[in-house]
């Protein structure tokens, strides 16, 4: 008789603004076929480490992100996940009893110790509009409670996957500003950047993870991280919005840039919710069909690619 082995695949434990599930199976597609060590200096909510290691166990992973709850959120979930569980029960019930009141007292807490800190960030994204993080000029949480009517705020299941999947490969976490990478990072090894989204418009301005904004000296400062990383023979991508501001910091060798449409998942407006633009740089494959997955190539200049992926077209983007 056959036996059906119940394996759950681990996937990120909180929603997050940019998050790239959509893309995921574009972005995997690009990845080069073998490198060293993977480095996410950006990692969020973390759909590309953990398909990463969904697929190989016992990759070497370095992430880190300058939003220092979320860091210490990836360390409670890898190393005392059922502690975290536990605390996680206990909102749950609270919540299940007086949701407002429970909700506004949990976002005014600034706990002290890891498990509960851990704990009120998982909860506040599970309950809060949209899965928003955003903190005011103090660094306090204010984001309103959002109206779902039975949010899944205790998924052991898939707290206890992504715990084993950190453990197995020894994933090493870092609260620190994405130019640290370059002390990390060495020949041979792969970086996918994928900072907050470059505002296309005026509406579309969402930057606010952290108590700071990702400015413009910001992405110049990451060109420049691009650029060192490939002197110093990594792998380099980066996905962002497909704007000037962007794309004009890559338009010389190596630096490959693609379009893709895909649908972004937070937004205030909804009616912007699907078919933006993004760019996806990378410093290898822009003369040879080998040097990543075949998707990357299949459209001639300006045509959009037949093939799909995940919800994204892809294009070789014309650079004026
Ligand atoms: C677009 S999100 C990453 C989304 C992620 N790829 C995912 O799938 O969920 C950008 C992240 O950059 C972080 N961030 C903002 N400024 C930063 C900086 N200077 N250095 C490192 N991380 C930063 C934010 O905290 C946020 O988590």
């Amino acid at each position: 008789m056959q036996q059906t082995l119940d394996v759950h695949v681990p996937r990120p434990f909180v929603k997050w603004a940019g998050g790239k599930r959509q893309i995921l199976p574009l972005l995997t597609d690009m990845f080069p076929k073998r490198y060293g060590t993977y480095h996410e200096p950006f990692v969020g909510g973390g759909a590309v480490l953990f398909s990463i290691l969904s697929s190989d166990g016992a990759a070497a992973c370095r992430a880190s992100d300058l939003n220092s709850d979320l860091i210490l959120t990836y360390v409670t979930v890898r190393d005392r996940v059922e502690d975290l569980i536990e605390s996680l029960k206990a909102h749950d019930a609270a919540f299940r009893k007086d949701s407002k009141r429970y909700y506004y007292a949990v976002r005014a807490q600034n706990p002290r110790r890891q498990v509960e800190r851990a704990a009120r960030l998982i909860f506040l994204n599970k309950t809060c509009f949209n899965g928003l993080y955003r903190v005011n000029s103090r660094g306090m949480f204010n984001v309103p409670m959002g109206s779902y009517t039975n949010p899944r705020i205790v998924n052991g299941d898939n707290l206890r996957a992504a715990s084993a999947a950190l453990q197995a490969s020894g994933v090493d976490f870092e609260c620190s500003d994405f130019e640290s990478v370059l002390k990390r990072a060495e020949s041979g090894d792969m970086v996918y950047f994928d900072p907050p989204y470059h505002p296309v418009s005026r509406a579309g301005n969402f930057t606010g993870y952290t108590k700071g904004d990702f400015t413009h000296a910001d992405l110049k400062r990451l060109a420049n991280v691009c650029r060192r990383l490939d002197e110093s023979g990594c792998r380099v991508m980066l996905s962002n919005s497909c704007a000037e501001e962007v794309t004009s910091l890559f338009r010389d060798e190596p630096w490959s840039v693609r379009s893709i449409t895909a649908a972004r998942c937070i937004n205030s407006d909804g009616r912007n919710r699907t078919g933006h633009q993004e760019v996806i740089i990378t410093n290898y494959g822009r003369h040879s069909r080998d040097a990543v997955g075949a998707a990357a190539f299949v459209a001639a200049p300006k045509r959009v690619a037949s093939r799909r992926a995940g919800s994204g077209e892809m294009a070789p983007l014309a650079l004026a």
